[in-house]
């Protein structure tokens, strides 16, 4: 190789790392993607951002495809991943709202995956750092699954009636 190529190597090879660095860390400006999802979608406040941060690249319509999701193979992968997230889960088709049981089940089954560590995937937050899940946004997921099943319990057992006050102890005088 003679000097001159390799000059030129040298300098092309690191303006290409700095492209790809630059493909990863740019997004465009949008609106919150929560806010794009069905109005019939009750999402507690405090969790709509880390869903929006974390979760619907894979579960909703609201998928920001990525600047490597156009090289082929690795778009497969990343496709195939989105599909198989949304039929899972989707975010822009639920209309989870109290107090239906599949929507508590789900928002349950939302609190396990986050609480084990297998959502969002490994190989997402690699590439999204800001996707890993504090433990305090794994904590609200799973209050937000407490707040449904008791809001379902109630409406589910006592039907419009009024629920009694404090269970009497057996046995208290
Ligand atoms: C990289 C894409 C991706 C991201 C990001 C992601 N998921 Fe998933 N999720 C999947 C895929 C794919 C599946 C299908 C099952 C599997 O492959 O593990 C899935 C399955 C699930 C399931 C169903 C589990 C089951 O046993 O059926 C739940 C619940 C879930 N995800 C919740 C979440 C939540 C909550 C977040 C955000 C905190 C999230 N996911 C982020 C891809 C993703």
């Amino acid at each position: 190789m003679n000097e001159h190529r390799r000059m030129t190597l040298g300098l092309l090879l690191p303006l290409l790392i700095a492209v790809a660095l630059l493909g990863l860390s740019i997004s465009c400006p949008q609106k919150p993607r929560s806010a794009l999802l069905s109005a019939s979608l009750q999402v507690p406040v405090p969790i709509r951002p880390v869903l929006d941060r974390t979760c619907l690249d894979c579960h909703s319509y609201e998928t920001r495809w990525p600047w490597c999701s156009r090289i082929p193979l690795v778009s497969r992968l990343i496709q195939h991943d989105v599909n198989s997230g949304r039929e899972h889960l989707n975010f822009s088709t639920w209309t989870g709202s109290a107090p239906h049981l599949a929507t508590t089940n789900e928002i349950q089954e939302i609190c396990d995956a986050v609480s084990d560590g297998t959502m969002p995937p490994r190989r997402y937050w690699l590439i999204h750092p800001d996707a890993r899940l504090a433990q305090a946004d794994k904590d609200s997921f799973c209050e937000w699954a407490d707040q449904m099943r008791n809001v379902g319990s109630e409406s589910r057992d006592w039907q419009g009636q009024e629920p009694p006050g404090e269970p009497v102890k057996a046995g208290s005088p």
